[in-house]
């Protein structure tokens, strides 16, 4: 990262000193390790700085935080920092549509949390499990007798993946080009591309609520069909934007997720050997996990102007929210790139923070838990295979595109 006092143009009320040309694409070493990278920036930057890059690219910039307690107060306060356009892909359509809930602000973004917090709650995940783990096992015996795997393709994406498309009652077959379609929104630097996939995205997902209109099912698609708040049904956007959401925001986010956890496992045996000695300790491994493994860059729009980690920003100001920052701070936890199964975390911001926390967290903690259970109890030991280097990439949502693990 680099001061910049002579970058693109930025907003008059921006300090020279706190301006850094810095983003998530290019910046050198990222892509080898991108926590690493995140380490020095919360390490030397200021509390808050101008980065000139912004995600839609139609920004001048954004800020950038850099210490947790800043992030979490920001997710904390919806009025003074709107969600609207967080994501912004209808915009690259040329529309104006909402991610939902996502990028809802209060008072609808409350009733339509409140339609949703009980079907993703701890109960309706709970008869689940069995299906989950079922899908599970029955991958892991696929390789466990192998003497190794190349652990994205075949567990790390397929596991959570089958999970969520049985969801969303959308068919595996198509997979791969749901991966090509999501790839390319979100982690082209081509905004052609990027609306490309957006429209294929949109036209897909429109016909597939076309049939649950014909013939109902049980799927979350035909649930946003049948949904009423207050004895109003969710409009042809919101469905659509639900719908979108649930397909962009559920399809990869436990994979990479679980890719960084098993690469941190296969780089420490002494954490495996904890967890086979004491199964009963991997939830708390999970949450441990999840706060070093942060994954998911989002952003906010200041409502009026406000004052910021000590610095006055102004109305239309655009935040960016990089939860790997935020796990990455030393100020919040004692050797961050640690992991430690003992820590006493204070809660991590993973799942973000406040009105907009993540709507399948549970759902994710669970099919991380079941996926070290059934390793551990199937797999021994792994390890990174000799002379393989895992491939990272960093972006909006940091994720690991090969592993390959061996066992004896
Ligand atoms: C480890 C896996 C996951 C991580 C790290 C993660 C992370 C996040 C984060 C950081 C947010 C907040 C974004 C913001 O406020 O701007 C979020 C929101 C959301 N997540 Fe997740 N997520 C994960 C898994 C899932 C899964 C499996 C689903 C669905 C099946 C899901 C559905 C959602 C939805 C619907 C929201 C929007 C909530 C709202 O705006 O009220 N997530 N997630």
């Amino acid at each position: 990262m680099s001061s910049n006092t002579a970058a693109p143009p930025c907003p008059a009320h921006v300090p020279a000193e706190l301006v850094r040309e810095f983003n998530l694409n290019d910046t050198p070493g990222i892509s080898d390790d991108p926590y690493a990278v995140m380490s020095k920036v919360g390490h030397d930057a200021p509390r808050i700085f101008w980065s000139t890059t912004h995600h839609a690219g139609k920004q001048p910039g954004s800020w950038w935080l850099t210490r947790s307690a800043d992030i979490r107060y920001v997710l904390q306060k919806p009025l003074l920092f709107s969600s609207k356009e967080t994501a912004a892909f209808s915009l690259l359509l040329g529309e104006s549509w909402d991610l939902v809930p996502l990028e809802q602000d209060a008072p609808r973004h409350t009733a339509v949390r409140n339609w949703l917090n009980p079907i993703f709650s701890h109960l309706r995940i709970r008869p689940m499990e069995s299906g989950i783990r079922q899908t599970c096992v029955r991958l892991v015996e696929t390789f466990a007798n192998d003497g190794g795997c190349e652990f994205v393709g075949a567990f790390g994406r397929p596991f959570p993946i089958t999970v969520v498309l049985q969801l969303l009652g959308l068919p595996y077959e198509h997979v791969d080009m749901f991966l090509k379609w999501e790839d390319q929104l979100l982690h082209s630097h081509d905004f052609g591309v990027m609306a490309e996939a957006a429209r294929k995205i949109k036209d897909y997902l429109l016909a597939a609520i076309e049939l649950r209109r014909k013939t109902p099912t049980d799927d979350l698609f035909s649930q946003a069909i049948r949904a009423e708040i207050k004895g109003v049904p969710l409009s042809a956007d919101e469905i659509l934007g639900f719908c979108y959401l649930l397909f962009v925001g559920g399809l990869d986010t436990v994979a990479s997720s679980l890719a960084f956890h098993f690469k941190h496992l296969a780089e420490h045996p002494d954490l495996q050997k904890q967890l086979r000695a004491n199964p009963e300790i991997i939830p708390k491994a999970v949450e441990e996990l999840l706060r070093r493994y942060a994954i998911v860059t989002t952003h906010r729009r200041a409502t009026q102007d406000t004052e910021l980690a000590g610095i006055q920003i102004k109305s239309g100001d655009w935040i960016t929210i990089c939860t790997p920052m935020s796990a990455m701070d030393e100020h919040e936890y004692k050797d961050p790139e640690i992991v430690d199964f003992t820590r006493t975390v204070r809660s991590h911001v993973t799942f973000a923070f406040g009105p907009h926390i993540c709507l399948g967290m549970h759902l994710a903690r669970r099919e991380m838990a079941i996926a070290l259970e059934e390793w551990i109890a199937r797999v021994p030991v792994f390890r990174l295979k000799p002379g393989s280097r895992p491939k990272l990439h960093a972006g909006g949502v940091f994720g690991v595109d090969e592993l390959q693990l061996v066992w004896d």
